[in-house]
């Protein structure tokens, strides 16, 4: 898609004069610092870092080194703060009757406002409610929420007392859950008796309870269970109502003094091998990045209402939904809900019931929506819409146009913004200052980020280029590892360039130098802007007695992006049948979740090898999109006509 567009040919679309004018910076002021935040590094972050209220302001501002073997990561390591003191207690005194959260469930006639004082009240309620379980500093607490206040609640309650939040998506099966709370060590559990999406309910509360019957969860002590739904739930001794644990707490709980490189939150996500990596985030800096981003990204001024359509269970809840806003005081809307439910113009209503200025989210949604045509949008007006966002995965020029036109009504400028659980916060896009952009570009770094594209002898290529993207220095937001496994840290982002952060995206770079992301190089799939490791996925399949071998690769899906396509080699004596087909779906979303439902199973009576054993990806990839005229030179392989076979015998 993006990557045939050449720069001479991109479109450009002017930014309203407007929204330009509003905005905190036009173009020539992000050069300026930009440049700035390159050139002195230092004295443009001791800068920044005034914006957050700290208990102890840091002297030092960084010491990163980027290293296969030394990887180290400290901003403002002498600085003390903490992150729901500058969420919360620092605005009571100018906004303390201000909404903070705007919550609407997923039927739309359930909605909830807490103001700063409210929501700071709640917090220390929970946090107090830890605490008497026994949760202190540098403790985990594994979360697994609907989308209700209580799990921003919860999220700031840890943060408040110095423990590390664990935020595992609700849509993970019990098997995955059970997984990351036993890498983390979490001794709690807060969760919900269900969760409720487009009409139907989730049972969050039996999934905890068969995760903990996994072995080595034992060491869960507490589970909390938020009152959802009033869904019947099994109960154990280790259960306790969120609601008798919590109300009964003093609304005053200190706000621990916490380094700046202490650990805020650990999330898990996905990589090109092996088990989904626990990434640990700092507090310090990755609220200074969250934050400003928010603030310069979509142009967020006092008074704004600000909706992030993600999930909290992804780090664009993290971010965007709960830290970025609240740091700065922002109104942020939760919603439980699906696009689709009641009817597919709820998105519209959201903004005209809650006057939202701004919105976030992510192409698969508005794929979601053109499918059913225009005039889904006829029942709202979206007339207090002023930017909106774009995350997740490359943004496709229909879907650009779409939500431009019919979402923004030709007005607002879409932010397309690239970045990772592992950057922390935006590090490639646009600024609503700009004179213009480029649809499907993500365009500039943020201040601090310098971007560049090596090849894989690792040259690093200059102009306009397409190549592996790197980052070549440190900024804030960063993960600083990954949890009890820093040596695997540093062989995924630091060994491929030796002296550079490793995306696992591919960039090109057009003669203005901005950058289109091309999409993710290693075996990591983007399904639904969800990042999946094809190697999960196949170690579900494998443990399955009927398969001898399974290859997964993605394959362009118009909906998802990227839809799962599913090599499988059977066992000797098995034969292949409908009712096989359906136990292995079964099998892959009972290991990981729905979301990993495979889209196509072929059948394969053997997969292409080179002498050496290893599985030709490329060509399986090459065959899942239909690219048949691009399968290379396939003479290397040890059985050429294994090839020929699976074009053939294509399910579609
Ligand atoms: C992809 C989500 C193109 C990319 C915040 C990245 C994007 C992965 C964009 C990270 C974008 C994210 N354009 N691709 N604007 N945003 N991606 O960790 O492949 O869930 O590496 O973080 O999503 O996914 P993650």
């Amino acid at each position: 898609m993006t990557e045939s567009v050449s720069s001479a040919k991109a479109q450009r679309y002017p930014i309203d004069p407007d929204i330009r004018s509003r905005a905190w910076l036009d173009e020539a002021q992000y050069h300026e610092m930009y440049q700035r935040s390159i050139e002195d590094p230092d004295g443009f972050w001791r800068e920044q870092a005034k914006t957050l209220a700290w208990f102890r302001e840091p002297e030092t501002i960084s010491r990163s080194t980027f290293s296969a073997n030394g990887t180290d990561i400290r901003w403002f390591e002498d600085g003390t703060l903490n992150a729901a003191w500058n969420c919360l207690d620092r605005h009571l005194e100018t906004r303390g009757d201000q909404p903070a959260i705007i919550w609407e469930g997923d039927d739309p006639a359930d909605t909830l406002t807490l103001s700063f004082r409210e929501l700071h009240a709640r917090v220390g309620q929970c946090a107090n409610a830890l605490k008497s379980l026994g949760v202190s500093r540098g403790d985990t607490v594994t979360l697994y929420m609907p989308m209700v206040p209580e799990a921003a609640i919860a999220m700031l309650a840890c943060a408040r007392i110095g423990a590390l939040h664990s935020v595992v998506f609700g849509g993970f099966s019990p098997d995955a859950l059970a997984g990351r709370v036993q890498d983390s060590g979490s001794r709690v559990v807060i969760t919900a008796d269900e969760s409720v999406r487009g009409g139907k309910h989730i049972p969050l509360k039996d999934n905890v309870d068969e995760a903990l019957s996994r072995e080595g969860t034992e060491i869960v002590e507490h589970v909390l269970v938020v009152r959802r739904t009033g869904g019947e739930v099994a109960w154990h001794d280790r259960d306790r109502w969120y609601h008798e644990v919590v109300d009964g707490q003093s609304d005053e709980c200190p706000a621990e003094e916490l380094g700046a490189e202490e650990g805020l939150f650990i999330l898990y996500t996905s990589g090109s091998t092996g088990k989904p990596k626990g990434l640990k985030h700092t507090i310090g800096g990755y609220l200074l990045y969250t934050s400003m981003t928010h603030r310069y990204v979509f142009d967020y001024h006092d008074g704004d209402v600000y909706w992030c359509a993600a999930d909290v269970g992804w780090i664009t809840g993290h971010s965007y939904i709960v830290y970025g806003p609240l740091a700065n005081g922002a109104t942020t809307l939760m919603f439980e809900g699906v696009p689709s439910y009641p009817t597919h113009g709820r998105i519209g209503e959201v903004i005209d019931r809650h006057g939202v200025n701004i919105l976030y989210t992510s192409p698969t949604a508005v794929r979601a929506l053109m499918a059913h045509g225009e005039h889904i949008m006829d029942s709202s007006s979206r007339d207090s819409l002023r930017i909106l966002g774009s995350v997740g995965e490359p943004i496709n020029p229909e879907a650009w146009s779409w939500f431009h036109r019919v979402v923004g009504n030709g007005r607002c400028p879409i932010m397309d913004t690239w970045w990772q659980t592992e950057t922390g916060g935006h590090m490639i896009t646009p600024l609503p200052g700009f004179s213009e952009i480029k649809p499907g570009s993500a365009m500039k770094p943020f201040f601090g980020v310098q971007p560049a594209l090596y090849d894989n002898e690792g040259n690093r290529l200059e102009g306009e280029a397409s190549g592996n993207l790197v980052i070549e220095a440190s900024w804030p937001g960063q993960a600083r590892t990954i949890w009890h496994n820093h040596e695997r840290f540093e062989q995924t982002y630091f060994a491929m360039h030796e002296g550079v952060y490793f995306t696992g995206d591919g960039a090109r770079r057009d003669a203005d130098g901005d950058y289109w992301i091309t999409g993710r190089i290693d075996d990591v799939l983007n399904v639904s802007g969800h990042r999946l490791g094809t190697a999960e996925i196949e170690s579900s399949l494998v443990a399955h007695e009927a398969v001898a071998e399974a290859a997964v690769v993605g394959y362009p899906h118009d909906v998802k992006g990227q839809g799962i396509y599913i090599y499988v080699t059977l066992a000797d004596g098995v034969t292949p049948s409908e009712e096989l087909r359906k136990e292995l779906i079964t099998q892959v979303r009972h290991d990981i979740g729905p979301i990993a439902t495979p889209d196509i199973i072929q059948w394969a009576p053997g997969l292409p090898k080179t002498r050496s054993g290893k599985i030709m990806r490329r060509i399986l990839r090459k065959i899942a999109s239909n690219e048949l005229d691009g399968l290379g030179d396939t003479s290397t392989l040890a059985d050429p006509t294994v090839v020929e076979e699976l074009i053939e015998h294509r399910p579609r």
